[in-house]
């Protein structure tokens, strides 16, 4: 019988599809990200991964679980913790799960465009201090999204689908950047192709979707901050390591930007203190992708790979 280690408690259907499979699970039964040492002795004689954006597989780790692994199936999109290369030279497939989340990420970008305008955490929190005494005319003023400029960096799934919501919801003019253009989401959203200095220059609020690779790794950085609008939103749903944070920190306190909102952090689940000091940034912790939709369907896919590929078919979601 094939054996699956899941790393750590996702939706219970991963379980039952693979279970119904004839193929054995095991887990780690607490909620619990497993260090190198203990990921290393549980995946020995593993058929197949099922790994969190939290486990770092390595190839200390494939080599631990031996010449029988199979897959590694990523509960991501983003397969940055996982080493491809190596998972290529020892033949063993990886998969992700796209489309899945993408409405719900594209909702997340949203969601905090919303809150950093509108300042909604800040408000509550004011709010339960007991501080609304009275209605404030001048009280929590902040730019609208109606009909304002958007820059997406990423023309993803994720980067196009916010790029629809934010045309069709709230009217924004779309600019974008990504390595090739894409000629039929311009025509669905009247977007313009951009580079990215003229797209900073421009956007009032910026949406980074880019997978975290070498090349985007800081992407956004001193340089770029200088190149924002002082009225400008950064919204980052992607990886915390293409913000350079300490220049975020310093672009925010020199008013460089107007605020963000992060869902990712450089070092998650630590958290710049200073970033936690201040109210003109919303702080999500890497929630964007946590729909009861987007998640139940994860799990689904990461076993439909899983079994798949143990049943010596093609991958569903192959990753390379
Ligand atoms: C979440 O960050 C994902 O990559 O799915
Ligand atoms: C991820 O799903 C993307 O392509 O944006």
């Amino acid at each position: 019988m094939p054996k699956v280690f899941i790393c750590r408690p996702i939706p219970e259907i991963a379980e039952e599809l693979l279970k119904k499979a004839g193929i054995q699970v095991e887990k780690n039964p607490e909620d619990k990200i497993l260090s190198p040492d203990e990921l290393k002795k549980k995946v020995t004689g593993m058929d197949g991964i099922l790994s969190l954006l939290s486990d770092k597989i390595t190839s200390e780790v494939l080599e631990s679980a031996g010449p029988q692994l199979k897959i590694v199936a990523n509960y991501a999109v983003g397969i940055d913790n996982i080493d491809i290369e190596s998972c290529k030279s020892k033949g063993v497939m990886v998969t992700n799960t796209p489309e899945v989340l993408t409405e719900a990420v594209a909702e997340h970008v949203l969601a905090l465009m919303l809150a950093v305008a509108r300042r909604v955490a800040e408000a509550d929190r004011f709010t339960r201090r007991g501080e609304f005494k009275k209605w404030m005319p001048l009280g929590f003023i902040g730019p609208s999204l109606w009909e304002k400029t958007i820059g997406i960096i990423g023309m993803g799934r994720i980067g196009s689908l916010t790029g629809e919501m934010a045309r069709h919801g709230f009217r924004m003019n779309v600019l974008y950047f990504d390595l090739k253009r894409d000629k039929e989401f311009e025509k669905k959203t009247g977007a313009k192709f951009a580079s990215i200095p003229e797209l900073l220059k421009t956007a009032d609020f910026v949406s980074l979707n880019v997978p975290l690779t070498p090349q985007t790794k800081h992407l956004i950085s001193g340089k770029e901050f200088k190149m924002m609008k002082p009225t400008a939103i950064l919204i980052n749903t992607s990886r915390g390591p293409v913000v350079d944070e300490k220049a975020l920190v310093s672009a925010l306190k020199n008013k460089e930007i107007w605020g963000a909102g992060l869902d990712v952090f450089e070092e998650e689940p630590k958290i710049n203190p200073e970033l936690m000091k201040m109210d003109n940034v919303v702080l999500t912790p890497h929630i964007a992708s946590a729909t009861e939709e987007a998640r139940d369907a994860m799990a689904r896919m990461d076993a439909e790979n899983i079994i798949a590929v143990l049943e010596g078919k093609k991958a569903i979601n192959p990753v390379h």
